[in-house]
Order: C-alpha cells, then structure tokens, then sequence
C-alpha cells in the first residue's frame, strides 16, 4: 500500500507547526486544513480523546478522501479530577470552577482560571495527553497515544508553544515548556511521542 499525502486536520497553529516538523522527514506530503478549497466543521463533541479524535479523522477522510491525522489533546490536573481534559480548549468557556472572562485571548483566559483553581493548593500535578488517529477512507486506521508528565507553575513563563505551555514544567525540568525550543519540546511532548508511535505503526503497515 502506499500513502503520498495526508491531511492534518487542526486549525490550531501551534499544532500544525509542531505536526509538520515531526512528520518532515516520512516521505509523505503533509497538507492542512488551510489548504483545502472547501472548509466542513467538524465538532468535537465526544467525552474522550479518542473518540473525538476518530470522528475528526473519520469526517474529513470521508468529506475530502485523502488520508487524515486527527488529533484531540489536552491537559488533565490530578488536583481538579484530570479536569480541563477534553475540555482544554475552551476550559474558560465551560461551567466547571464558574467562567473565566476573555481578556486578550482564550489561552490566556484558559490559563488564568487553572491557575485561580490551583491557588493555595500543595498538589499541582499535571500530564499533557495526545491520541492520534489516522484514517485511510479506502483502507484503516490506526490510533496512538503519548503522554508528557509534569506540573503546574505558579505563573506563566515563556514565549514558545501554544495553549498551556508558558504554565506546564515537564517533570525532570525547572522551566516551562514555553522556554523549550521546539526540537527540545518535540523531544518529550506527548505529541512527539504519539507522532512516533503512529509513524513506526505506519512503518511496519506500508511495507508489509
Ligand atoms: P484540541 O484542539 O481539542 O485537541 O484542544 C487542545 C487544547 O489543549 C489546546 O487548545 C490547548 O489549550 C491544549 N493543548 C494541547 N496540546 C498542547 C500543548 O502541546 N501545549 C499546550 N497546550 C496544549
């Protein structure tokens, strides 16, 4: 079987950067969602990673038949119950710890009320999640997981990244994952290591 183009399919940014540097060197010619003519939306409506990510990867398979990445990630706090987890993107937005006001942008307002939640308490362990599906229209898909274990900051630092990183020390580390280049957050971030476990998996599929 052979594959010579998938899609990924994130509108965030600081996703498709960092997909597009793990899967540079696969031989396989990597498109986004802004390169495609027609836009669907695809809502992310389940209550598991996984499940929301198979309906990303299954709907735009199907809508624009080419191979497709999905992915659905975020971050679970052991101290609020794994919580903002699937609801990381719009954790400001949900009834959950009351609403956060959106000041300067949604990172920021998601950031501010974990932190708000977190004041005072002793235990501030966090752990990043990824589960990445890719689906072939005409053939399968396969699905991988990683994870990225560390803590929440008092405050946010750092400028790299996206989303939750400026507030995310990765365990064996004393700075944020705002403050890693992108090589070294690929390196151990749940993404990186779910990206590798899906390439070897696709690896192994192609060349049987
Ligand atoms: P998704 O688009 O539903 O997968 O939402 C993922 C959300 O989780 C993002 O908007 C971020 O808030 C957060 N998130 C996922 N991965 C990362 C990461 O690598 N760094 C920081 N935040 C992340």
């Amino acid at each position: 079987m052979q594959i010579d183009k998938v899609l990924i399919a994130t509108t965030n940014k600081g996703k498709l950067k960092e997909f597009k540097q793990l899967l540079s060197n696969i031989g396989i010619e990597v498109l986004s969602l802004e390169d495609m003519k027609e836009k669907i939306d695809v809502e992310e409506n389940k209550k598991t990673f996984l499940e929301n990510a198979i309906k990303k990867a299954k709907e735009y398979a199907k809508f624009y038949k080419i191979p497709v990445i999905a992915e659905d990630a975020g971050l679970e706090v052991e101290e609020l119950g794994r919580y903002p987890g699937v609801y990381s993107a719009r954790f400001y937005d949900i009834e959950f710890g009351g609403k956060e006001p959106v000041k300067d942008n949604k990172d920021k307002a998601n950031i501010n009320k974990l932190l708000r939640l977190l004041e005072g308490k002793e235990n501030r362990k966090a752990r990043f999640v990824s589960v990445i599906v890719f689906y072939n229209p005409e053939d399968f898909g396969i699905w991988a997981e990683g994870y990225c274990k560390g803590k929440i900051a008092k405050k946010p630092v750092g400028e790299g990244g996206f989303g939750y990183d400026p507030i995310f020390i990765p365990e064996g580390y004393k700075k944020t994952m705002a403050q890693l280049t992108s090589e070294e957050k690929n390196k151990i971030s749940h993404r990186g290591k779910a990206v590798r476990k899906l390439i070897s998996i696709l690896k192994k599929i192609i060349t049987a």
